[in-house]
């Protein structure tokens, strides 16, 4: 047979191009040198070794030193991403029917999670940044009117830091939360390093959170699928999120991933901390440098913005004037082989993790400054994401279990929508599984679509919408 992934993966080794995306070990080596293990450390329980489905010996004493790095009460490995962390957490804290406070720009996973556990929505919208027409975090009175208004909430899911390094003041909201008796689930996905140094974002593991969620392979050196789930308080039961880990989890997991979960913390724990703190000034210092380009911008915390608690400076979010986000980043890599991890509209993101060099940063810097000589263009007209809030009509399981059809964007104004359609940007679900379709809301697609907003989850020619059959 023909071997097109082989083949593309020998092409991308050889290209060796630097990467400002994840995973975090940018394909350098830490202190596991995989070429030298591998395939021998792909193994399973045989003796010696142990279960990660029902830890007693190397891995619970492995989990039980990362618990003690991280400052948890327990840690899992868990080998299926934050995905497999948010499926579990979520059927941890609530059972079936239960109301959950959510914020609103939160990962699928956890729009996932709820359809899994059959979890009732409120949605806590997160800020909205006027200046780079961005989602931020979400305000601590947003959180304590959200709870006083229904008490029937039995827990809160925040997403902090965002996908833009964007933090929320979790410390603030973990204690609004705790005086009501709930509980707080804190993806921290993108994270896990800010716990590292006391010059990034407090993380939520010390600002009170009760499950905090990590995904180890995006800011730490280690490989793709890992992630931890990190039980911080006695509000959580120990056993019950052992039972859901076994529902959630495959039974054959694979000791590379534990390995590298493992191997990562263990970085992290002295050298990846100097790393941290050693490139902190030349980062901030980066940051201005790319600022200062003619027509770049870079998304910064400004002290009288509002709407920014806090920011993971490791993220560097840059727009050039007259450039959509996904032309930038295209040139990056076209002219100068910088891969950068995504973009939105306006700009794109570099994802810096302990693994970057500053030699890779200042190839980006010199090609963003190469890009800023060209033509001169007229700034792209901004776009209002100001969205319609819709209203919930059906719990998100009982729209996705329903039977479904796809119907003309035009015929679907009153029916209730049967996935999530999200726009790029802002990434918040225009609509979330169980909402109605409104005209209001039928008008904003429409205008977003002659904008070209990418729009995730519309049929392949954006002609048609899955509802639930009336
Ligand atoms: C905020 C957030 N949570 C969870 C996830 C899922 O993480 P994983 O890819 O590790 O399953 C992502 C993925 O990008 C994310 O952005």
């Amino acid at each position: 047979m023909k071997t097109p992934v082989m083949d593309a993966l020998k092409k991308l080794v050889e290209e060796d191009s630097i990467s400002f995306h994840f995973p975090g070990h940018k394909g350098r080596t830490t202190n596991i040198d995989w070429k030298k293990l591998m395939p021998m450390m792909d193994t399973t329980e045989t003796r010696g070794m142990d279960n990660l489905l029902d830890p007693n010996g190397i891995i619970k004493e492995s989990q039980d030193e990362a618990a003690k790095v991280f400052g948890a009460k327990k840690t899992f490995y868990v080998p299926n991403g934050s995905t497999g962390s948010n499926y579990i957490a979520l059927s941890v804290v609530c059972q079936r029917g239960d109301k959950i406070l959510v914020q609103r720009n939160c990962h699928k996973s956890i729009y996932n999670s709820m359809i899994l556990n059959d979890l009732r929505p409120v949605y806590v919208y997160p800020n909205f940044n006027n200046l780079y027409e961005s989602t931020t975090g979400v305000r601590p009175e947003d959180i304590k009117d959200a709870l006083d208004k229904d008490p029937d909430i039995k827990a809160v899911c925040l997403t902090s830091p965002n996908y833009y390094g964007i933090c929320s003041d979790i410390e603030a909201i973990a204690k609004i939360v705790h005086d009501r008796e709930k509980i707080l689930i804190v993806d921290e996905a993108h994270g896990p390093h800010i716990k590292f140094s006391e010059r990034y974002p407090k993380s939520a593991i010390d600002s009170g959170a009760d499950l905090v969620i990590h995904s180890t392979h995006k800011t730490l050196p280690s490989i793709t699928q890992t992630s931890m789930l990190h039980i911080c308080s006695d509000r959580i039961d120990i056993n019950t999120v052992r039972d859901r880990f076994q529902l959630y989890t495959t039974t054959s997991p694979s000791y590379l991933f534990t390995v590298s979960n493992e191997m990562a913390t263990a970085y992290m724990e002295v050298e990846g901390r100097n790393r941290l703190d050693d490139m902190y000034d030349y980062i901030v210092d980066l940051r201005k440098r790319l600022e200062a380009i003619d027509g770049v911008s870079v998304l910064q915390k400004d002290p009288d913005d509002e709407t920014i608690f806090d920011l993971d400076i490791s993220r560097i979010l840059i727009g050039l004037r007259g450039y959509k986000g996904t032309e930038l980043m295209d040139i990056l890599y076209r002219d100068y082989n910088i891969r950068m991890e995504m973009n939105d509209y306006y700009s794109t993101l570099a994802m810096s993790t302990v693994m970057n060099t500053k030699e890779d940063f200042e190839k980006l810097y010199e090609a963003v400054k190469d890009i800023a000589k060209r033509e001169k263009r007229k700034a792209l007209e901004k776009l209002s994401i100001d969205m319609p809030r819709p209203t919930i009509a059906m719990s998100p399981a009982q729209a996705y279990f329903s039977k479904k059809k796809l119907v003309d964007l035009k015929d679907s104004i009153g029916k209730v929508v049967a996935t999530s359609v999200i726009p790029y940007p802002p990434g918040v679900p225009l609509l979330a599984t169980g909402e109605l379709i409104t005209k209001e809301l039928y008008d904003y697609l429409m205008f977003l679509l002659e904008n070209n907003i990418n729009i995730v989850n519309l049929s392949e020619d954006k002609k048609q919408i899955l509802v639930v059959e009336d």
